[in-house]
């Protein structure tokens, strides 16, 4: 009989990506995130050749950093991440999820994330196996498994990355890691308890957050609340 306990329960977070924003307020737009009890911002970084649009600049999210105090992360679907991560970095984002399709040496990548003093994530595409993190782990805080193909909000939730999430979960487990889950794409009151329940605890959600008629807040605390009740510990 194994008498190793079992990890302890990871804290459900909250995290919203900023796309659905009304970009022409941006500095207002974050501070109501921060307002509503967010426990990250996700900025979406798309180059137009890694998916097929274009976003933030690290401008952008350097004359947001001075309005909130709350963390933020860079998505970056970019191709040749490296080039660009550092300015990433100053422009205020402590975490940098770099893709495991967009470089050619993901171990590199991720050591270099780690050498600009911010934390490390890797993000798989809906048709990226599980199995493509296993040798990265130890680098990394956090996998990011997008539940839609990246490029836009407002996308169906793929139901059939559960599995991916929970093998993904089971490899960071038996690595012994300390590392997050975390899923990006149609995350909203209908999806989230799938996710959560499949081992993700961090959730990211665009349009789910800002069509709530009740509001942002109203829109966190239920997401968190379904993701915590279906979390298994
Ligand atoms: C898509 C982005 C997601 C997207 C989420 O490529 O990575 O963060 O904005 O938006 P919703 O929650 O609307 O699917």
């Amino acid at each position: 009989m194994s008498l190793v306990a079992p990890p302890p329960a990871r804290p459900v977070e909250v995290v919203p990506s900023v796309l659905p924003a009304d970009f022409s307020r941006l500095g207002d737009e974050v501070r109501a995130l921060e307002k509503a009890g967010v426990d990250r911002i996700q900025w979406d970084v798309m180059d137009g050749r890694f998916v097929p649009n274009l976003t933030f600049g690290p401008d952008v999210i350097a004359a947001c950093r001075p309005h909130v105090t709350v963390p933020f992360e860079a998505h970056l679907m970019v191709d040749e991440p490296d080039a660009l991560m550092e300015r990433y970095v100053e422009a205020g984002c402590s975490v940098l999820i770099v893709h495991a399709e967009s470089t050619r040496h993901l171990h590199r990548s991720l050591g270099r994330v780690r050498e600009l003093g911010a934390r490390a994530a890797v993000a798989l595409n809906p048709a990226t196996p599980a199995v493509a993190v296993a040798d990265v782990l130890d680098l990394c805080s956090m996998v990011l498994v997008m539940t839609v193909n990246p490029g836009f909000g407002g996308q169906d939730y793929i139901a059939t990355m559960e599995p991916k999430i929970t093998e993904v979960r089971r490899l960071v487990e038996a690595g012994g890691h300390d590392c997050d889950i975390e899923v990006d794409g149609g995350i909203s009151p209908a999806t989230a308890a799938g996710a959560a329940g499949a081992g993700a605890n961090i959730l990211v959600a665009g349009s789910a957050l800002y069509r709530d008629p009740d509001g942002l807040e109203h829109a966190v605390s239920e997401l968190r609340a379904l993701a915590s009740g279906a979390h298994p510990t």
